[in-house]
Parts: structure tokens; C-alpha cells; sequence
């Protein structure tokens, strides 16, 4: 079986031996949890996105944003901006700063304090502009590999993925991830995987699909049907690491391995957390865990008020005794482990505005 639906892509001088991404994103993707993605099988990550202006303006927040770990790597730094000076300029102080794999343009942020500015998604209106963009970017980093994430198109009306991906491609991109949705449809509805498809079919530079997979035997449908080189999994990873090497190991064997028991989610939270207070000090750490934590416990048995108990944690002792407590309480029921696993839908309260997308681009 599938076990051939994932070959390796050579990009530049990088080998990405298993084209699985894990999908940027925003106040979610920071080394932390990147690295546990890595560990359970993830084979590329990507930074969530750095506006242009900041890169340029050298904040502190902006390198904590791009610092890559060497164990993380193949990864790649995704920047966001409207204009083709700026973006090159930016890409080039990346590069110069971290040393990515690659340098990721970002085409399909949503959000209107982005595409306001005529970045993320806006440039799908802009063609030329955007081309010019990635000519720029790709020019300034050469020889990093310069890749492209974007959506289908800016609305219904205005379907242009393949137009754009053929641009991307003679511009210089290497690679391109497409999220099957519109700018319009923001995170609601259903990727279209037609549209993906068919960009897939019309470049020859491996296309990576993204758009609402969260099981092994839906992304095996994915790639089986569409063409595309690999995948990037976005929400269904949130609280939920394991949805890569459980992928891996249905692609590869046809066998679908069982959901984390409730132990291995809160083991695995609390080593996320002291991640986390590596990378922002208690304080910011306790408060940014507060969502993973939950997503984590989504789905198990009686875990609906420890959800609500988590958000109060204000120190990390009292959040790592909220999840112990819960374990506990969880192991004296009868009912212990996954019932019935994050595995079947998206967290409930995954974002879909894009807040979270902005607010960490403005810090
Ligand atoms: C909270 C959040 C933040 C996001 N931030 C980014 C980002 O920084 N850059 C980007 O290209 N896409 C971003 N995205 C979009 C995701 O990368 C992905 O394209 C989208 O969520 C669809 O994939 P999924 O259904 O697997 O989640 C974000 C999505 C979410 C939910």
C-alpha cells in the first residue's frame, strides 16, 4: 500500500526525506512545539509567519519568532509582506540571521490587518505583484530554496491557485503548499482538493496540499487522488503530535495504530509546557499552554472540567497539577485512555478567525 505516496523531495541543497509537514501557524508552530511534531514523525515544520517590517526592525520578538533548532531541521522561515524590496531585504537578513533550509512567502493570511496592507492572501489579487515577490526573495537568498503558501484563490468568483502556482514556479519557487480554501471563506466550509489538484498536476515543483486532514486514512486519500508530493497538517495536529506518525505508519503499513492513551497526552503536555517555559519564561508559558493543554485533553473521558480548571492555571505548578489530578482521576475510572480521540475532527475551538494569526504578527 501507500507506502510510496511519500517520497522523499529534494529542494536546493535539502532533502526532505517524508514531505509531511506540519502546516505554520501563528501563536501555535514555535520551536516547542515543533519539536514534539518532529519527534512523532513530522517531516518538515515551518515558522508561524514574521511580517517584513519587523524582521527589518530586529526585535527581540521577531528572533524568538525565527529561532530554529538544529533537530528541527529540514525547517523553513515564513515571511509575510506586499512589497518586493522589502520582502527581498527581509529575506536576505533571515537567511543571514538563521540559516533556514528554506524561506517560506506567505500568500494566504486572511486577516485584515494583513491584507490591508496588501500582504498574506491580498496578493492573490495582485499577481504580478506577487510574482515579482518571489522573483525578489528568490534572488536575494539564492542558493536557500524559496518556497510559496497561498490559498485558491481571493474568493469564489476568483479561483486563480494554478495561475498563481505557474507564476511562483517561473519566478523561482521550489515548492509550493496550497490551502484549498479561499481568502473569503476564511477558515469556514471545506478545502477544496479539486483546485489543489489541478495546481499539483499543472507545475513540475513538488506541491504540498493542506486543508482539513486530521486522520491517517484522509491524508492517504489526499495524496492518493490529487497528485500532490506531500502534505501539511495544521489544526489536526494541535493537542495532537501523534497525527504524524500515525500517518507515517498507515502509509507505510496500512495499519491504523491506536490514539494516545490519556497518559501519554499528559505526559506529553507537561513536557510541552517546560518547552514552553524554555522558549517564553513561566509566566507567558502558563498562559500560551492554557490552549494546547486543552486540545491535548479533547476528546478523553471527563475532561470537560479540567478544561475549564486549566484555564484559571496562572503558575506552571498549578497547570501541571490540574493535568495530574485529571490523570488520576481518569485511571481510577474504568473508562481510562482515549475515548474517542482527537482523531476524528478538528479541535472545537480551533480558531476560525484569524486573531490568533495576527495578534503573534504584531507582538
Ligand atoms: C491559529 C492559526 C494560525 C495560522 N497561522 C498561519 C501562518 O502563520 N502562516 C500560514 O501560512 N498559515 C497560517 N495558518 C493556516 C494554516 O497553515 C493552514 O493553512 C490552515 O489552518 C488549513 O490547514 P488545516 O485544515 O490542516 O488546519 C494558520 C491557521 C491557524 C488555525
Amino acid at each position: 500500500m501507500p507506502g510510496k505516496l511519500l517520497r522523499p523531495i529534494q529542494l536546493g541543497s535539502v532533502r526532505i526525506e517524508r514531505p509531511l509537514a506540519l502546516a505554520p501557524m501563528a501563536g501555535v508552530t514555535n520551536w516547542p512545539f515543533r519539536l514534539l511534531c518532529k519527534e512523532k514523525g513530522c517531516g518538515l515544520v515551518v515558522t508561524e509567519f514574521v511580517s517584513d517590517k519587523a524582521i527589518l526592525f530586529d526585535s527581540k520578538r521577531t528572533h524568538e519568532m525565527m529561532e530554529l533548532l538544529d533537530v528541527e531541521r529540514p525547517a523553513g522561515i515564513q515571511i509575510f509582506g506586499a512589497d518586493a524590496d522589502t520582502m527581498a531585504r527581509a529575506a536576505a537578513r533571515v537567511v543571514e540571521l538563521e540559516r533556514p533550509d528554506f524561506v517560506d512567502i506567505n500568500m494566504g493570511c486572511p486577516a485584515p490587518k494583513v491584507t490591508k496592507g496588501r500582504g498574506g492572501s491580498s496578493l492573490l489579487k495582485e499577481p504580478d505583484t506577487a510574482e515579482e515577490i518571489v522573483r525578489q526573495v528568490v534572488r536575494a537568498v539564492a542558493p536557500v530554496p524559496v518556497t510559496v503558501k497561498f490559498r485558491i484563490g481571493w474568493d469564489a468568483s476568483s479561483i486563480n491557485a494554478v495561475d498563481i502556482a505557474r507564476r511562483a514556479e517561473g519566478a523561482g519557487a521550489q515548492m509550493l503548499t496550497v490551502h484549498g480554501r479561499t481568502r473569503e471563506q476564511q477558515y469556514g466550509g471545506q478545502a477544496d482538493w479539486d483546485v489543489i489538484g489541478q495546481v499539483a498536476r499543472s507545475v513540475a515543483i513538488p506541491v504540498l496540499g493542506n486543508g482539513d486532514i486530521v486522520t491517517p486514512q484522509q491524508a492517504a486519500q489526499r495524496l492518493e487522488t490529487t497528485g500532490c508530493a506531500g502534505l501539511a497538517i495544521g489544526r489536526g495536529a494541535m493537542g495532537n503530535p501523534w497525527v504524524f506518525q500515525r500517518t507515517v505508519h498507515y502509509l507505510e503499513t496500512g495499519e491504523v495504530l491506536p490514539e494516545p492513551d490519556a497518559r501519554e497526552r499528559v505526559d506529553t503536555a507537561l513536557r510541552h509546557l517546560d518547552l514552553m517555559i524554555e522558549y517564553r519564561g513561566e509566566y507567558l508559558a502558563v498562559r500560551e499552554m492554557r490552549k494546547h493543554a486543552a486540545w491535548y485533553l479533547k476528546g478523553l473521558w471527563g475532561a470537560a472540567e479540567t478544561r475549564n480548571l486549566i484555564n484559571t492555571a496562572e503558575k506552571p505548578d498549578e497547570l501541571r497539577q490540574i493535568l495530574l489530578e485529571y490523570l488520576e482521576r481518569s485511571a481510577r475510572h474504568r473508562h481510562i485512555g482515549a475515548e474517542p480521540g482527537p482523531g476524528d475532527d478538528l479541535p472545537e475551538d480551533a480558531p476560525d478567525s484569524c486573531d490568533a494569526y495576527v495578534s503573534t504578527a504584531d507582538e
